[in-house]
């Protein structure tokens, strides 16, 4: 045997085999809502039919509602067999159960805490968990104080030698960056900030992962990925459904708020960000919050932003609802459904370079992507007309849904004359490999039971994305009501004007 040879089967370093939790539970705060019924319950029934659960896996639902044991275990049945991404099992799902328990109360409410508390000691004693304990805050921000606070006056908080306690908090961080330096502040009162996990799913996604394989595990992009050759990068999240049933998060809050203070700012700190030494978390974090420190919003704001909300149209061939009609927004609702920010990245490999960053709900079909645009050619050795078609390369990273990459580039036309058209190279996952992506959901539950950070931004990438964003939100709230857009469209009329004015324009995916 080759000497320093490692039997990568025993090699706990190597990344390709399936990582397993050691023993653990998960408490749910605001388990009977939308996202656990749809993302978390399926995403942790998936983990036990991976077999990445330990074995006395425990999952502890708390919530308000006067549920009884038995319908508790119904609801999360009939979600994960309605959700789950890999088939449902009778026997995986009576194991997974076995483990499940619920207790009712307010967050306010002393003796429900104490009765959380007795239930993970319980846990721990009758399926071994070892008190190791992840709680997560499925709930509005409003209740984080209260229910931290709680956790603390209970010992559940925390750590000892050799259990772990941490928490995971779900967006909105806040609504600002004052009001996220404050939420921030009160979650580290209680939980020390590595023990904090702030969910972006879209860090889960394994199409934005790739963004970091696509940079730094090639050498064909790196030399072109500056000023001296990109023109500017569109980052896109369109999605063609509204915003019915989610009022009571939606108002107020907005497109912006929403998803490009986060999700989308994630995708152009991976896109625009150094090669970090490694991918240890605190390597990977450091680069991210290097680059967000470094970008800002591009005004005047009138002309490099813009804002719509959705207006009651058809859509596919359906009637649908504008947001003034859709239930629990007033009819004055200021909300925007739509929004188009222009971002520059100030430092040597961007300087000049726009970042054009979109989303919308009720637009022309759901798609988002990262498209890497490139300066056209400095010289054209061909007539005009043979080019006259020719647009510019551009390398596009599909995020979803048809997950892969498009490389755009220029190619003669077949015939005895010269003509370049555009032609597109593609790679979709869906032809490259076998394996099914797991969801995001998926990937980021255990992550959090590994203790594993890499995924969760820290508390100072939130805060920089507050400090991007902030200048154009206080712009907004001094104008009036969103511009309106039909539903199917591509937003509002002032969102391709913003591009124009640039001699550029938007793609179409
Ligand atoms: C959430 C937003 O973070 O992401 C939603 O709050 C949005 O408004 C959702 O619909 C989209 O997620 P995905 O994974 O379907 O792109």
């Amino acid at each position: 045997m080759k000497e320093g040879w490692v039997n990568p089967l025993r090699d706990p370093r190597d990344k390709r085999l399936p990582r397993i939790a050691g023993p653990s539970s998960l408490v749910i705060f605001g388990i009977t809502g939308d996202l656990s019924r749809k993302k978390l319950m399926p995403a942790i029934y998936d983990l036990a039919n991976r077999g990445l659960l330990p074995a006395g896996f425990s999952l502890i639902g708390f919530a308000r509602r006067e549920w009884e044991h038995q319908d508790f275990g119904q609801q999360i049945h009939d979600a994960v067999a309605e959700y789950a991404r890999t088939p449902f099992r009778e026997s995986v799902w009576n194991r997974l159960a076995e483990g499940i328990r619920f207790v009712h109360g307010s967050f306010d409410d002393d003796e429900a805490f104490d009765e959380l508390a007795e239930t993970v000691r319980t846990m721990a004693e009758e399926r071994g968990t070892g008190g190791n304990t992840a709680f997560y805050l499925s709930i509005p921000p409003w209740a984080f104080p209260v229910v931290t606070k709680q956790l603390a006056r209970c010992g559940l908080a925390q750590a000892s030698e050799g259990v772990w306690r941490r928490v995971v908090v779900e967006k909105p961080f806040g609504h600002d960056l004052e009001s996220a330096r404050e939420l921030n502040a009160i979650v580290n009162e209680v939980f020390p900030e590595d023990s904090v996990f702030r969910i972006d799913h879209y860090l889960g996604k394994e199409t934005v992962q790739n963004i970091l394989a696509l940079r730094f595990a090639n050498q064909l992009f790196e030399p072109i990925w500056n000023a001296n050759y990109v023109d500017h990068v569109q980052i896109t999240m369109a999605e063609d459904i509204g915003i019915g049933g989610r009022a009571s998060y939606y108002e107020g809050i907005g497109a912006a708020r929403d998803v490009i203070q986060n999700h989308l700012l994630q995708l152009l700190a991976l896109t625009a960000m150094e090669e970090p030494g490694s991918f240890e978390p605190e390597a990977l974090r450091a680069e991210k919050v290097k680059v967000l420190s470094a970008t800002t919003p591009v005004g005047p704001f009138e002309e490099t932003t813009a804002r719509g909300q959705y207006v009651g149209g058809w859509q596919g061939g359906k009637r649908v609802l504008g947001l003034h009609q859709e239930q629990g927004f007033p009819k004055d609702s200021t909300t925007e459904t739509y929004a188009a920010v222009t971002l520059q990245v100030r430092n040597r490999r961007w300087a000049g370079v726009p970042f054009y960053l979109r989303t919308g709900k009720r637009l022309g079909r759901r798609v988002t992507e990262v498209a890497v645009i490139f300066k056209r050619a400095p010289h054209l050795p061909f007539d005009s007309t043979a080019t006259e078609e020719l647009g510019e390369n551009a390398l596009v990273i599909r995020v979803q849904p048809d997950e892969g990459v498009t490389l755009r580039f220029g190619s003669k036309v077949p015939g005895t004359t010269m003509e370049v058209r555009d032609v597109t190279m593609d790679f979709g996952y869906g032809h490259a490999f076998t394996e099914s992506s797991p969801e995001a959901y998926e990937r980021l539950i255990l992550d959090v039971l590994l203790g594993e950070p890499s995924l969760f931004p820290g508390n100072e990438e939130v805060e920089l994305s507050w400090q991007i964003l902030d200048p154009i939100l206080k712009h907004w709230a001094t104008l009036g009501p969103p511009e309106p857009y039909e539903p199917g469209s591509w937003g509002p009329p002032s969102a391709e004007a913003m591009m124009q004015r640039t001699g550029r324009h938007w793609r179409r995916p």
